[in-house]
């Protein structure tokens, strides 16, 4: 049995222990655990790291400026901020398939990770946010046929091909875990109860083609949803809530007039880990609530569904 205070405290120590006087790289994706990894790191080995977030443009409303004001303002943390939506929106165009958006999405945050790398003047090692689910999903079954259900993009690649020794401070913890190592770490409470968030972010919340537009319109309904739960107090039972913009068009009526606009589907979940989960039951009149508010206040959705998977067989993600 170990207590938080007592795990930080040994992970400082490996950490100085693994770096030495080596320049340490951290990529932060703008969620909890690369932001927990970082100020871990941080406090270990201060200078030595510098913190590079390479913003895909993917992100929720306003979550990537609370991570750069988060580093900046509160810890004082050196920081890139690479602004490179366009960027992933022009690879992004006429690409359909959820794996080709992951490959590409994966492959376009390297990029852009390994040049800002070169930037700074490189470095000896690679920080990631690893968590113990993110080891054992992305890893075959010993012996066994390799089965990849999705590639996560924050596992493998980067540390290959830039030739750096990778420091993974939370690899062996669960996200309860590492939220509590975070409370630890004095992150706001806000920030470290944040629902995990794919790092391909939105991108594969809407299933077809990814487009500013659809960004766009599934960012104001997300925003509704959980001003919503949060109003209602169940932010912090439920694991991971989200809107999913679908490629499928229903007919409705407005005024006088008919509609022909997308569907979209509320997906919330409760799980320890993310690697099993339920679908949330919603207080009465709750979903009603959302519906009506969604339709009325964004253009371009004119119905909205709830989605009952479990996982398995479903994911907890549309993609
Ligand atoms: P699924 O959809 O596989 O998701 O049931 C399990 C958990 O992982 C998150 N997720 C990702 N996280 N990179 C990430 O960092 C990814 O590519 C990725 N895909 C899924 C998902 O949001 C859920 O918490």
């Amino acid at each position: 049995e170990w207590t938080m205070a007592e795990f930080r405290a040994a992970k400082i120590a490996d950490i100085r222990k693994q770096v030495g006087k080596g320049r340490v790289i951290c990529g932060l994706s703008g969620g909890v655990d690369s932001a927990v990894a970082a100020v871990l790191i941080h406090e270990a080995i201060g200078e030595q790291l510098t913190c590079v977030f390479v913003d895909h443009g993917l992100m929720r409303a306003g979550e990537a400026d609370q991570v750069v004001s988060l580093f900046r303002n509160s810890y004082n943390i050196p920081l890139v901020h690479v602004n490179a939506e366009a960027t992933f929106l022009e690879g992004l165009a006429g690409v359909t398939d959820p794996e080709k958006k992951r490959k590409f999405i994966g492959g376009a945050f390297i990029d852009l990770f390994e040049a800002e790398a070169k930037k700074v003047g490189g470095a000896d090692f690679l920080a990631q946010g690893t968590l113990y689910p993110d080891v054992i999903e992305s890893v075959s079954f010993t012996g066994g046929p390799s089965v990849t259900i999705k590639s996560h993009h924050n596992v493998g690649g980067l540390p290959e091909r830039m030739n750096m020794q990778l420091v993974e401070p939370l690899r062996e913890l669960f996200k309860d875990e590492v939220r509590v190592l975070g409370r630890e770490l004095g992150l706001p409470q806000a920030f470290v109860g944040r629902h995990p968030f794919p790092g391909p972010g939105l991108a594969i919340r809407i299933p077809g083609e990814v487009t500013k537009e659809r960004c766009d319109i599934l960012r104001k309904a997300d925003a509704i949803y959980l001003e919503e739960i949060r109003n209602a107090g169940l932010y912090d039972t439920i694991w991971q809530a989200f809107a999913v913009l679908l490629p499928v068009r229903s007919v409705g009526v407005m005024g006088d007039g008919r509609t022909y606009d997308s569907v979209l589907a509320l997906r919330a979940v409760t799980s320890t880990d993310g690697m099993t989960a339920e679908a949330f039951e919603f207080p009465g009149g709750f979903l009603a609530r959302v519906s009506t508010r969604i339709v009325n206040e964004v253009r371009g959705v004119n119905r909205v569904t709830y989605d009952y998977t479990s996982k398995p067989p479903g994911t907890i993600e549309w993609e």
